[in-house]
């Protein structure tokens, strides 16, 4: 049983080489014939000569019996089956567009960016297509330069909306070029929250793109590719669901401006594993109306460390819910753990675990901040995001700047915050004079455990019954009636 299932596997793995092979001759036959369209003109059509030598160095394969399975090739669409260029110069968004049209007609089907090729895609908005697959192998590659246009462009570079049981997967790139972007947001040395106001002066676009952003759309699947040097956030999911993010591997310039690698914003049911992100800003960062979030097995750093928030700004409502942050390892980022909220802000925080930490460099491991401002100073209120139920357990390490900092609401302190098998040491070679005593203000709960340094078992006080009491009354006010 287990030898015919083996050799089945053998064949099917053979199948799938000579259709690999077939579709970059296929690319070589349409190189050049841009602005074609070849919907219907599939490469299983072009049989090539059986154990000819593809010239790619890969060995001569064997002659196909009879193809077992004519049905799979007319799923794949290869993007130069429909007039791309790929040589990284040409504009292929139109093929892209045609093969969207094309593949979304088909359940099942797959968009192909062969490997070798390099896809310049201007911003593309692909919308309404249900159980598809785009197999990145090849890079895509945003336009170097700045550009400007309608919000839609200006928002995002690759806008996937309305899509359900959607996967992108493969060995390729998502390449955003977002150098001048950067450079852009630095020289106006303000944040990007203020990017309106320039626009209204006509000296800046008003946004800054995010590389691939997923709205409004479920069961979606990002794995293996990479993503690197988006204008701003790397990867974002808004309004969506079922989410699943894993081998990914995203990375940043550490002084490149804004890039979260990646950002969740109303969001529910997400997990985000084994990968490895590098950016200017938080490598993972959790929005409003999130909750069931799994993040797990990350590599994070440089950047920012994994943050909840900025919540509650201007007033806003925000709620998020059943977080947990766990096996993660925090390389030279500013923050570890992280929730920040504005002053002001309406809401609650509720079950967040942060657990099996390993923080390395790190300038401040765990923080929360209620105080959260971009400015030099912002005023204070007595309304505020309500955050109770919070675990921070077993994170080890190393600081430069100060281990612990929970600067809580006065109005409104954090309760039922948990501190457990707490170890931070200041990294080698930090000058003590730099390094700053843990940081504790309304915070209520309970400490278990070793916690190193001393003094941080004194952090939290006790007797939050009450408080507990006022965060649930924050959380069904303004969460559960919205949900
Ligand atoms: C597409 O195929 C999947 C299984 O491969 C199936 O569950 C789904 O119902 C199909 N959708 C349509 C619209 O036929
Ligand atoms: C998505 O896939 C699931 C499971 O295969 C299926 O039940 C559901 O109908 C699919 N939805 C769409 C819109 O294709
Ligand atoms: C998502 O997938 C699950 C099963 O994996 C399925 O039950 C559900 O219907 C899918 N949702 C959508 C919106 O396709
Ligand atoms: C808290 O969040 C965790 C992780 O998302 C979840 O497994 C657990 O059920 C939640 N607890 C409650 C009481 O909702
Ligand atoms: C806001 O309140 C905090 C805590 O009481 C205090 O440290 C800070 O100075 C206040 N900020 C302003 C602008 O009043």
């Amino acid at each position: 049983m287990r030898n015919k299932v083996t050799s089945f596997l053998v064949i099917l793995l053979i199948v799938l080489v000579i259709f690999s092979e077939m579709s970059v001759l296929e690319a070589r036959k349409h190189h050049g014939k841009k602005g074609k369209k070849h919907h219907k003109e599939h490469h299983h059509k072009k049989k090539k000569h059986p154990g000819e030598d593809p010239g790619n160095g890969s060995p001569p394969t064997p002659p196909p019996t009879n193809d077992p399975f004519p049905t799979t090739s007319t799923k794949n669409f290869n993007l130069l089956s429909f007039g791309a260029v790929g040589d990284g110069v040409s504009d292929d968004s139109e093929a892209l567009l045609a093969a969207w049209e094309a593949a979304c007609m088909v359940n099942g089907s797959t968009i192909e960016f062969p490997s070798e090729s390099k896809f310049l895609i201007k911003p593309v908005t692909l919308k309404k297509c249900n159980h598809i697959s785009l197999q990145i192998d090849g890079t895509i590659l945003a336009p170097a330069k700045v550009w400007s246009g309608p919000t839609d462009v200006m928002y995002q570079w690759i806008n996937l909306k309305w899509v359900q049981n959607f996967t992108i997967r493969g060995s390729g790139t998502v390449d955003g070029q977002g150098c001048e972007w950067w450079n852009l947001a630095s020289s106006s040395h303000r944040h990007l929250d203020e990017l309106d106001s320039m626009k209204k002066s006509n000296s800046r676009p008003e946004a800054i793109p995010t590389a691939l952003r997923f709205f409004e759309s479920y069961n979606v699947t990002v794995r293996d590719i990479t993503i690197k040097n988006s204008p701003n956030c790397h990867l974002k999911f808004d309004k969506s669901g079922g989410v699943k993010v894993h081998d990914l591997t995203i990375s940043a310039p550490e002084d490149s401006k804004n890039t979260d690698g990646i950002h969740l914003q109303n969001t529910q049911d997400v997990e985000i594993h084994h990968s490895d992100i590098a950016c200017g800003d938080d490598c993972v960062s959790i929005q409003t109306g999130c909750s069931n979030v799994h993040i797990h097995d990350i590599n994070c750093g440089p950047g920012h460390g994994i943050s909840l928030g900025g919540l509650g700004k201007d007033g806003s409502v925000a709620c998020v819910s059943n977080i947990l942050v766990e096996k993660v390892s925090m390389t030279d980022t500013l923050y570890g753990a992280r929730i920040k909220t504005w002053q002001g802000g309406l809401g609650a925080v509720k079950n967040v675990t942060f657990s099996n930490i390993q923080v390395s460099g790190v300038k401040v491991p765990v923080i929360i901040d209620q105080y959260y401002c971009d400015k030099h100073s912002c005023q204070n209120h007595t309304e505020a995001v309500a955050i109770t139920g919070v675990t921070f357990d077993q994170i080890t390490g190393t600081y430069t700047s100060q281990p612990l900092h929970l600067a809580c609401s006065k109005s409104v302190p954090c309760s039922d915050v948990t501190l457990s098998d707490i170890d931070l040491t200041p990294s080698p070679g930090v000058l003590s004079g730099k390094i700053r005593q843990p940081f504790c203000w309304n915070s209520f709960g309970t400490s278990e455990g070793p916690l190193v340094p001393q003094g941080i078992d004194y952090c939290l006080k006790k007797g939050s019954s009450s408080l507990q009491k006022i965060a649930k009354s924050h959380d069904k006010n303004y969460c559960e009636q919205a949900s």
